[in-house]
């Protein structure tokens, strides 16, 4: 009876912290490992990760040895030494639903040693059984594939094919262990189609992973935001494909499962540096060469939400926030400066257009700058965009397609009925020229409500059953 108890209380204390448990869709969690490096509130350590507010959590990154062919630490300092990969696998100890993968791959890693990699099919059994054993001895719950990107940068037009074989033949493998399968897949046209059968790869993959982010940046050479959902009527048809929407559908129409598709939002914005301040609109020249960092991330050019909510809380007033009516997302600029980023209402917004779908859920890009101290809330509520997603995916699980989409459903999406957008938190531009005045612009955290909480009890006592 104690034993019960304690169980039940173990749950609620659970379902209270967080809400994953409140609805069956992905919320799939990455962490790039070395977000411990950075100074100050920015560090941020395994300890720090809140795994009631994810269904899978993804480390990222581990690497490939070009010469072995086997899978490898990429930082053995802090993933072995210091047993980051322990402690991390340990976070299902506080959510029992969790899933816990490791990540191979990334930017940085590039493309080509798994282009060489993927080519024979004895280099890849040799990498499949490196991979087991990594899986094996570190107790993870999968492998997440980030090749970044096959038959691109420096990979060879065969990847597209030897893609399908190294997912095929992990995923004959992995069905023998009950281990997951998933990959992080790009948004862009031309790399999808160069490097994807999209088809096949959803036939072995548990999941795909759309990294729906980063469609602008300071290479443009002018202010355009990292992840609009839909395009605005002035783009032209090229950059009409720049977008979420534009995303999804393709991967929809290229033979996806609805259900096997995980919507990637990034909890991060780019920046620019306008060529004239008097122009802030969206499309406005700006600084090819350089944009500004953050203090904590330190990357030119990208701005972590936890260093975008800390610049409108301690600058108040100081930035305009303007709501991108086309893209349903924000942008902010104060004097040269100027940043595309999501925040809690565009990513609710994402939220209901991946539940209209069908889709299987929420990727985020990454956990570690969520205001993941609390520190932009009045209440310090920590992570206001997971709870945002995960208070979406709950509110609407309602509105779910049932057993399939038909066509209709593929074209229409009436977002605005969903779009709870306060006119009064943002300006709002329809017009790209626009000059805005008005508030600087709190940020308003998404708190656990009264009836969430009672409902997590319910769910809980039920589940003890
Ligand atoms: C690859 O593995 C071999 C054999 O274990 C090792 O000697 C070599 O240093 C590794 N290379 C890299 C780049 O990690």
């Amino acid at each position: 009876m104690i034993g019960y108890v304690t169980s039940l209380l173990a749950l609620l204390a659970i379902s209270i912290g967080g809400v994953a448990s409140q609805h069956q869709q992905e919320v799939v969690c990455y962490l790039g490992s070395w977000a411990v490096y950075r100074p100050g509130v920015g560090k941020f350590s395994i300890e720090n990760i809140d795994p009631t507010l994810c269904t899978t959590l993804i480390y990222a990154f581990v690497g490939l040895n070009e010469t072995t062919n086997t899978i490898k630490s990429l930082d053995p300092e802090y993933d072995i030494n210091k047993k980051a990969l322990e402690r991390f696998v340990n976070m299902k100890s506080l959510n029992p639903r969790l899933k816990v993968l490791v990540a191979v791959g990334g930017w940085t890693e590039g493309s080509t040693k798994y282009s060489v990699m993927s080519s024979a099919a004895s280099s890849r059994k040799t990498f499949i059984e490196s991979v087991v054993a990594f899986l094996k001895k570190h107790r993870f719950d999968g492998l997440d594939l980030d090749w970044e990107y096959p038959a691109n940068r420096g990979g060879v037009p065969a990847d597209k094919e030897n893609f399908v074989s190294l997912v095929k033949e992990l995923h004959r493998e992995f069905e023998k262990h009950d281990w997951m399968l998933t990959a992080a897949l790009g948004a862009g046209k031309s790399t999808v189609d160069s490097a994807y059968d999209i088809e096949k790869l959803a036939k072995y993959l548990d999941f795909l992973h759309i990294m729906a982010y980063d469609y602008h940046g300071k290479w443009d050479g002018r202010t355009g935001h990292n992840a609009p959902l839909y395009a605005r009527e002035d783009e032209t048809d090229d950059e009409k494909t720049l977008n979420v929407d534009a995303t999804i559908k393709m991967y929809l129409d290229s033979g996806a499962p609805a259900n096997k598709l995980v919507l990637g939002v990034g909890l991060y914005g780019r920046t620019f540096l306008l060529t004239d301040p008097n122009n802030p609109g969206i499309s406005a020249p700006a600084n090819t060469a350089s944009a500004f960092a953050g203090p904590y991330t330190r990357e030119d050019g990208f701005l972590g939400y936890n260093e975008i909510c800390e610049k409108q809380t301690m600058e108040a007033g100081a930035w305009q926030i303007v709501w991108q009516r086309s893209h349903q997302v924000p942008y902010m600029f104060r004097d040269n400066m100027w940043v595309g980023y999501d925040d809690d209402i565009s990513i609710t917004v994402k939220v209901t257009y991946a539940q209209k779908l069908g889709l299987a859920g929420i990727m985020v890009w990454s956990i570690d700058t969520d205001d993941f101290t609390g520190d932009c809330s009045p209440k310090k509520i920590k992570y206001p965009l997971l709870r945002a997603i995960n208070h979406g995916l709950s509110t609407h699980s309602d509105k779910r397609p049932h057993p399939s989409l038909d066509e209709d459903d593929l074209t229409v999406v009436d977002l605005d009925v969903d779009n709870d957008l306060d006119d009064n938190r943002y300006n709002t531009d329809d017009t790209r020229t626009s000059r805005v005045g008005g508030d600087g612009g709190g940020t308003v955290s998404v708190t656990p409500t009264l009836l969430s909480i009672l409902l997590a009890f319910i769910f809980t006592a039920v589940l003890s059953h």
